[in-house]
């Protein structure tokens, strides 16, 4: 068996040219603000390519570059300010952030009405709850993924492996609100491979290049590859043996070309959603 490939750059294509269509509509231009601490080099390359993709989709599209030296303090006062403008619908600052920085502080300080990362507590609660609002952008776009590509989520056992609170924390309660039975695994999970071969749908989220291997994998099952890692030669690989397991599963997304290209697709789509919600409730009020 050969798997059938999970083509991420065109699924996320769809989405990016249904975004354009829907911000065209608009009678405001949906607002994207990218806040990039430092000069780590896959940041500055996934910034860019937010900022073009928001761009080419017709946002108000800013990016802040700030010293990696800036204090907590002047980055809790970029958020204030973005917060009280009227213009900008989502506000994302690119992690990691440098040392000296807390994150959880930072990411509090953002309106969660503009939170378009899914990360604060109350956008977190609502997906935790069963009720998403803004929700991550890399395990919604797997989510996308797998409607796209028919993969019946309801009554399945899917086993997410990672744990991060940008892909698989988020990841697991997405499946759960589908209907899944979820396994989260992790690096202290005993018989890893036996886990993961419970799994009629696998999303690997760790961090470790080719880890996942022909035999950790159902005969059949829907393996989701959210990993991006550098080789020593410079190639990208996934968290996958891709050429081992596309022997054994039923559908996978390769790297790159997966689930890469979805989290900027949803990025925008989120934007949109946060625009449409913020600007409601104000228009709202001042009809009140
Ligand atoms: N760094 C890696 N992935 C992400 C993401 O989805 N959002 C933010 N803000 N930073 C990231």
């Amino acid at each position: 068996m050969t798997a059938t490939l999970i083509d991420g750059k065109a699924i996320a294509a769809t989405l990016r040219a249904s975004v354009a269509a829907r911000a065209a509509l608009l009678a405001y231009r949906p607002g994207l603000v990218v806040v990039l601490v430092g000069e780590d080099a896959a940041s500055t390359v996934y910034v860019r390519n937010k900022e073009r993709s928001a761009t080419a989709a017709g946002f108000d599209s800013r990016t802040i570059r700030l010293a990696t030296e800036t204090t907590q303090a002047a980055l809790l006062a970029v958020i204030r300010s973005l917060n009280d403008d009227e213009a900008i619908d989502g506000i994302l600052v690119q992690l990691p952030l440098p040392g000296h920085i807390a994150t959880d502080a930072i990411i509090r300080a953002i309106d969660p009405a503009k939170d378009v990362d899914g990360f604060h507590p109350e956008n977190v609660a609502a997906l935790a709850l069963g009720n998403p609002r803004l929700v991550p952008c890399t395990p919604r776009g797997v989510m996308l993924l797998l409607a796209a590509s028919g993969i019946q989520i309801s009554g399945s056992r899917a086993v997410v492996l990672g744990r991060s609170n940008i892909v698989g924390r988020p990841m697991a309660g997405l499946l759960l609100t589908a209907d899944a039975t979820v396994t989260i695994a992790h690096s202290r999970t005993r018989d890893l491979p036996a886990e993961c071969r419970r799994a009629d749908i696998l999303i690997a989220a760790v961090g470790r290049p080719a880890m996942v291997e022909g035999a950790w994998v159902r005969q059949g099952a829907t393996v989701i590859d959210v990993g991006i890692n550098r080789t020593a030669e410079g190639a990208l690989i996934g968290d996958v043996d891709f050429n081992a397991v596309r022997t054994v599963a039923g559908a996978i997304t390769p790297v790159p070309g997966g689930v890469g290209p979805m989290t900027i697709a949803c990025l925008l789509d989120n934007t949109l959603i946060a625009a449409a919600a913020r600007r409601a409730k104000l228009s709202g009020a001042a009809n009140a």
